[in-house]
């Protein structure tokens, strides 16, 4: 098992544990509040187009949690979210989605990577709890992760990480440089990426557009 691994199966235990004390909510998934939670939908949801909206899409939600982004797309595009799969490494978050997001367009895997294509694929929160893992080997698995989502998002995939322009920073979390990201995503996914730092969370979202 490497060093990934080991650090997957801490995570698991750790949301696992998060979800026993504070029940299917912003908290248990390392989000100070509701607001703030929504906020990171409301930016990623950025990369839907008017199009697809009319058109109806699919969604691959990876680290879905309790499935609180199923609903927020609900609320936003209706009947135009017409399936979402929201992909969990903890059983319990698992069990917990399938009663807050239980409609019949979800459907719930448990693994850390996607094993079908849908239009759009979104990561919130899920890349920023390393634990003991290195930077650079955190760094890499993300970056993997990014050509794995290229490989399963018909129109694109969008993602969020801590920042690296912080005062502050805990041992046990990634701060992603949104420079090197940025790069990373133009010079190996697309030509089209949105990077946006204007918001008032000391992260940054990235938007990559693959169709096109
Ligand atoms: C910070 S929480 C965010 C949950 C959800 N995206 C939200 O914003 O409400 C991260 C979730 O991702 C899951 N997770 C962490 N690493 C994962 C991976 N590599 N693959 C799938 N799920 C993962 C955790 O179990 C946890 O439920």
């Amino acid at each position: 098992m490497d060093e990934v691994d080991r650090v997957l199966e801490g995570l698991a235990e750790l949301y696992t544990g998060n979800l026993r004390e504070h029940g299917p909510a912003s908290r248990s998934v390392g989000w100070k509040d509701e607001s703030s939670q929504r906020l990171r939908f409301d930016k990623l949801a950025e990369l839907v187009t008017e199009d697809a909206a009319r058109a109806g899409f699919t969604v691959n939600d990876l680290g879905c949690g309790y499935g609180a982004m199923f609903r927020y797309l609900d609320e936003r595009f209706g009947a135009g979210l017409v399936h979402w799969r929201g992909y969990d490494i903890s059983d319990e978050m698992l069990r917990a989605a399938r009663e807050f997001a239980a409609d019949p367009r979800v459907e719930l895997v448990k693994s850390p990577r996607l094993q079908h294509r849908a239009d759009y694929s979104f990561v919130s929160g899920t890349f920023n709890v390393k634990l003991h893992a290195e930077d650079d080997a955190w760094r890499d698995h993300v970056g993997g992760t990014l050509l794995h989502l290229r490989d399963m998002s018909r129109r694109g995939f969008a993602f969020n990480l801590l920042s690296t322009y912080v005062d502050w920073r805990a041992e046990n979390l990634f701060y992603g440089d949104p420079l090197y990201f940025f790069d990373f995503c133009k010079r190996n996914i697309s030509r089209r990426v949105t990077l946006l730092h204007d918001y008032p969370l000391f992260e940054w979202t990235l938007l990559v557009r693959t169709e096109g």
